[in-house]
């Protein structure tokens, strides 16, 4: 099936809204502190880079960059998880927050957060935009959530179909085509 635009389901207004307040409770709780944020390639791009401006000056603010399997060209997640792109940085007694753009099944941040604290760093937590927390089956703690969504698929805000609908600047339902 082919995918387009659909209708809106979290404008630029509320994502801006709740982004603000998400970097608002990270600055106070990492204030003067290094935070290495791990940005989850490539949905949680554009999430990543309003985050940190929000976030401002008073965290040391490091990033670095993940890549793991994605979807395809389905909307239905493969089960697999792997690696394609590893950290740059070591994170062996960093303070590390891994952001992510959806949190589904759990299947991908639970095999992150694994193989991050293997690493041993000073402490770990999750950021996620959104949350399909009825499509979970397996079990991941996130400190920090945006919105807590339906089952339905999302583009936009750095989140895709096929590669695609990245750069539109609100959340829309991906809607199937004639
Ligand atoms: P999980 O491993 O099932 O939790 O899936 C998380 C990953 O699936 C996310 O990082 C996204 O890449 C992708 N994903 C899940 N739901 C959606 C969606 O509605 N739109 C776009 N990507 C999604
Ligand atoms: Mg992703």
């Amino acid at each position: 099936m082919e995918y387009g635009i659909g209708r809106i389901l979290i404008s630029e207004d509320k994502l801006k809204e709740k982004v603000a307040e998400l970097g608002a409770r990270i600055r106070r709780d990492y204030r003067g502190q290094q935070v290495i944020f791990v940005c989850v390639l490539k949905g949680a791009v554009v999430f990543l880079s309003d985050l940190v401006r929000e976030v401002g000056p008073e965290v040391d603010v490091r990033l670095d960059f993940l890549a793991i399997s994605s979807y395809g060209a389905s909307t239905k997640s493969s089960g697999v998880v792997k690696i394609q792109k590893d950290l740059s940085s070591d994170i062996h007694g960093r303070h590390v927050i891994i952001v992510e753009d959806i949190l589904d099944t759990g299947l991908s941040l639970s095999y992150i957060s694994k193989l991050l604290l293997e690493r041993d760093p000073a402490s770990l937590e999750i950021c996620v935009l959104l949350d399909k927390a009825e499509r979970r089956t397996q079990p991941v703690e996130v400190k920090y959530t945006g919105f807590t969504i339906p089952d339905e698929f999302v583009i936009g805000y750095g989140l895709d179909y096929a590669a695609q609908f990245r750069q539109l600047p609100a959340i829309h339902i991906a809607e199937p085509l004639e």
